[in-house]
């Protein structure tokens, strides 16, 4: 599969390389016009890295897929980590999905640096700019709202002996700034229409307090992409009518206790926000997946449940900080490119308060 959302690897390399005769075994090092990427003590193996990638990226643009496999992980501090192309693409169809409508990239990515961490492993780390359109029938006030920021992101790679896939990505570690929990999220998960959705998807998708039938509302916002303004309000029909009163008392009490969480979770900083703990936003995003694989349900319940795997999500927060994934000199990057390239300010990002402007 491809990743679409986040960085496919947009490395200004490739018109030099293709230029190389295919038998070409010594490629040069430091690359011509890429020495910047590759600098660093190790650089004959910081090449190897840069020349793996480069070799994947072709295949990329020659419309081969990048592979994730089963073990390729996803992670992103403030949500936890989501593993193989079901889980990563499950986790991704989230930004294109209820609340977050569409995330389109502004510009290009730029790369920040190739790497060999050893053992035949690399990293590469690159920066873009995102536009994250909110849905208003979400928002607090109905409020119109565009999340713009850079997202940052590191990948982890194998180097392979295989042509056809010369890396095998081991993961993918996301950045943003933090205003994508305490701004973004926040400004939907504090509104009631959060609490209504969580409690559609605990009532009638995840069919608990024994409400067994599923009879969702319609947030599915199908053919409604393009038509802007406000999307996704109708219930269908039979929703409307809430079938019972007995399943309007379980709906108000649902609500009442959904809107009791917290929006988001805030860290013990006072500052970072989380979306992996016992708050709104954890389950308006298990939530939207629970709509497409009731794996999911556990983990939208207000009782810590343990899901199939063991798991119980939506609790306790694991708190891990992005200067746990990243180093200072990434998170550097991700800013400078940020204020340089994309025009944010020291912050990596702003919430505009009208529709993002389509590109
Ligand atoms: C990737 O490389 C590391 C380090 O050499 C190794 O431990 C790991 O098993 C490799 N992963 C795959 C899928 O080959
Ligand atoms: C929502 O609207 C009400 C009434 O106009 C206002 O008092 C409140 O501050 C608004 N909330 C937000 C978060 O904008
Ligand atoms: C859920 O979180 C609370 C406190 O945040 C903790 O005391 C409790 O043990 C957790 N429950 C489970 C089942 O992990």
């Amino acid at each position: 599969m491809k990743l679409k959302s986040f960085a496919t690897f947009h490395l200004v390399l490739l018109n030099g390389l293709c230029s190389l005769p295919a038998s070409s075994q010594e490629y040069p090092c430091p690359p011509p016009g890429a020495e910047a990427l590759v600098d660093g003590e190790n650089l004959v193996e910081n090449c190897k890295c840069f020349y793996a990638l480069a070799a994947a990226q072709k295949q990329d643009q020659s419309d081969t897929p990048t592979q994730i496999k089963e073990h390729t992980v996803m992670h992103y501090a403030p949500a936890g980590k989501y593993y193989g192309p079901d889980g990563i693409t499950e986790y991704l169809s989230a930004l294109s999905g209820d609340h977050v409508t569409a995330t389109t990239q502004i510009g290009p990515s730029i790369p920040g640096y190739v790497r060999s961490i050893g053992n035949g492993q690399c990293h590469t780390l690159t920066a873009e700019s995102q536009n994250m359109h909110l849905n208003p029938y979400h928002t607090v006030n109905n409020t119109e709202a565009c999340a713009s920021m850079t997202v940052g992101v590191r990948v982890t790679f194998n180097i392979t002996d295989d042509p056809f896939e010369p890396i095998d990505v081991q993961s993918y570690e996301i950045w943003t700034p933090n205003l994508f929990v305490t701004e973004m999220f926040s400004l939907f998960s504090r509104s009631e229409a959060s609490a209504e959705y969580i409690c559609d998807k605990i009532l009638n998708v995840c069919g608990d307090y024994e409400n067994g039938k599923s009879d969702s509302w319609d947030y599915s916002m199908k053919n409604g992409r393009s038509e802007g303004g406000v999307r996704g309000l109708k219930k269908s029909k039979s929703a409307k009518a809430s079938k019972s009163a007995k399943m309007n008392e379980k709906m108000k009490n649902c609500v009442k206790q959904a809107i009791a969480l917290p929006d988001v979770t805030i860290g013990a900083d006072g500052v970072t926000g989380f979306i992996d703990g016992n708050s709104r936003a954890c389950r308006i995003l298990h939530g939207f997946m629970a709509k497409n694989n009731q794996h999911h349900c556990p983990h939208v319940s207000f009782d810590p449940e343990v899901d199939a795997d063991g798991k119980i999500k939506c609790n306790e927060s694991a708190g891990i900080l992005h200067t746990d994934v990243f180093t200072q000199e990434d998170i550097a990057f991700f800013i400078l490119m940020g204020q340089a390239a994309f025009g944010f300010d020291e912050v990596g990002g702003r919430m505009t308060y009208e529709p993002c402007s389509v590109v």
